[in-house]
């Protein structure tokens, strides 16, 4: 065996022409816009696999304790990727905007909008449909994948291939934070025992705080202004953990649960049973942040790149970019448990703290 033809480094090397199929070089710019685009789809292809594989572990039911120490080693490879990833804009960057025009009118209809394997990532991961954002005047994004003629491509396949595989990484995880024992048990009784004790807590952390701002304080207006904003916040800390925002019955249900294991895990995080759990909520928070990072990086090089111009895959550009930022957030519970959490001499005592040391022989 030898090195080129393991890594096939003749073909690979070949596949950087563009457009230039009449046997002419393209130019230097123009090689590295297509390289940077193939690097980020080998990328993506290597997060792709890695994240089958950690949600493939999280639909076993027991989820094994070897299985999430696996399964972390999956995602924290994906954390760098995405990192290491996010560096990459800046070799784009070298490109000024001149040069970049050179070349993009002949790009017109093409787009990284186009990418299946970062569909295939959203849909892997589990980001919402209904949470997409409309923006191309197109069906959905499953329309920008169509071949020339509206029929079936190599994208599109890709694209639904991956939604036959049916649930997400998202799901798979949070059906096993639903089955976690809160504070020993599944019981939904002992779990709403425990999200009121929690509730609580927070009632006392906001009085303390109370009595502490009047000190401070010199009118009775303004203790009235503390005292409903901090009614506020036990409001909605109590809502967040009924799952009052979820309308449908059932999945509210599921979602209470999950929210319980956060906070139980989160609030908890130094019983030596929790290490893992706790090791899979931290990298998969990671993740998202790191996923987030690299899209708010493309659009600050976007931005410097072309401005606020129309994509040439006819979205608003820039605005578009910053949108997906912002709003296309999969683990939204893993963020918003953060709002409730409390200071630990504040957390309330576990009645089965037990149950989470590790058993040493005598
Ligand atoms: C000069 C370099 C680049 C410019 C000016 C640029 C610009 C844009 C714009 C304006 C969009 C919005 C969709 C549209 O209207 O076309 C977009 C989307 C996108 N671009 Fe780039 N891009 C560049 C390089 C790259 C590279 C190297 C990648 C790596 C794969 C990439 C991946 C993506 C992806 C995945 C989307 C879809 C984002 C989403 O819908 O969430 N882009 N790009």
């Amino acid at each position: 065996m030898n090195y080129w033809d393991y890594i096939q480094v003749e073909s690979l090397l070949s596949l950087q022409q563009g457009l230039h199929d009449d046997g002419t070089e393209p130019e230097n710019d123009e090689v590295l816009f297509i390289t940077v685009h193939q690097i980020y789809e080998l990328w993506f292809k290597l997060v792709l696999r890695e994240l089958s594989t950690a949600r493939a572990l999280f639909r076993r039911n027991p989820v094994p304790d070897q299985a999430l120490a696996d399964a972390t080693r999956s995602l924290r490879r994906c954390v760098r990727i995405f990192e290491v990833a996010a560096h990459h804009w800046s070799v784009v960057e070298t490109l000024t905007t001149r040069d970049y025009l050179a070349f993009r009118d002949k790009l017109v209809g093409a787009s990284g909008f186009q990418s299946a394997q970062v569909r295939e990532l959203e849909i892997l991961l589990g980001l919402d449909d209904r949470q997409r954002l409309s923006c191309m005047g197109e069906g959905s994004y499953k329309e920008a994948l169509r071949g020339d003629v509206g029929d079936q491509s190599p994208a599109l396949a890709r694209v639904q291939r991956r939604l036959a595989e049916g649930a997400s990484y998202r799901s798979a995880l949070y059906h096993w934070l639903a089955r976690t024992p809160v504070d020993g048990s599944s019981d939904p009784a002992h779990v709403d025992a425990y999200l009121d004790k929690f509730v609580e807590a927070h009632r006392k952390q906001k009085k303390l705080l109370l009595e502490r701002s009047r000190q401070f304080t010199s009118t009775p207006e303004e203790v009235a202004v503390l005292e409903q904003r901090y009614a506020r916040d036990i409001d909605q800390a109590a809502a967040f953990l009924r799952a009052e925002d979820i309308e449908d019955e059932g999945e509210r249900r599921h979602r209470k649960h999950v929210r319980a294991a956060l906070v139980f895990i989160e609030s908890h995080r130094e019983l030596p049973r929790l290490a893992w759990p706790r090791e899979v909520l931290d990298t998969t928070l990671n993740l998202e942040q790191a996923f987030i990072i690299w899209r708010q990086r493309h659009a600050r090089m976007v931005e410097r790149m072309i401005g606020r111009r129309t994509g040439t895959g006819g979205s608003g550009g820039v605005d578009y970019l910053d949108q997906t930022a912002l709003k296309y957030r999969v683990f939204e519970d893993l963020w918003s448990v953060r709002t409730i959490l409390l200071r630990r001499e504040l957390v309330p005592e576990l009645e089965n703290a037990a149950d989470y040391r590790f058993r040493v022989e005598d």
